[in-house]
């Protein structure tokens, strides 16, 4: 039973909690990379708009094979209450009908429900084991690192197998 942490982050908060995650886990790690800049307060603003209306972006070309994992987690920021452009271009390129799956999502302060409701309907069919948001992860990451453990030992019996 294998398992992977796939993650998209533009700032490192989700990739700091990916970095724990498979450190405890041991599990494989798949970073998403966008080919659009979203550097910038520009592009900032531009990305919330993109993910408020649901755009598709352009990927980094990844080598990724769902059919060898049983149990995926998936992380992304909190963008204006809605998932990224490249979590969603990467979920529509995927069948996740029984595939065991957990998100976990970082923001400043509010919204996560609704990055959750995105990510499930962009997984039907996929069993849903745990969601997890995390606040302000870069400005105490080793009160984030506690959060990311105690969440884990939550799920042990769960995920034991992977
Ligand atoms: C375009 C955009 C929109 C955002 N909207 C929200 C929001 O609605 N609620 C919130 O709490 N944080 C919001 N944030 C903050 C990010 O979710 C937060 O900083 C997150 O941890 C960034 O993750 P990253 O460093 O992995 O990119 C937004 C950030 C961006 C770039």
């Amino acid at each position: 039973m294998k398992s992977i942490v796939i993650y998209y982050s533009r700032t490192g908060n989700t990739q700091y909690v990916a970095e724990v995650l498979v450190n405890k886990l041991g599990s494989g790690l798949l970073p998403l990379r966008d080919k659009k800049n979203r550097q910038g307060a520009w592009n900032y603003i531009w990305s919330g708009f993109d993910a408020i209306m649901k755009k598709r972006t352009k990927l980094e070309e990844i080598n990724f094979d769902i059919n060898n994992f049983d149990l995926i987690f998936l992380g992304c920021p909190n963008w204006a209450a809605n998932i990224p452009p490249a979590m969603r271009t990467f979920l529509e390129r995927h069948y996740w009908q029984d595939k065991k799956v957990i998100f976990f999502c970082t923001q400043e302060s509010m919204g996560a429900e609704r990055v959750f409701n995105n990510l499930r309907l962009l997984t039907k069919g996929a069993e849903i084991l745990s969601e997890k948001f995390f606040n302000k992860v870069n400005s105490n990451k080793e009160a984030s690192k506690i959060q990311i453990e105690d969440w884990l030992a939550k799920l042990s019996a769960q995920i034991r197998d992977f």
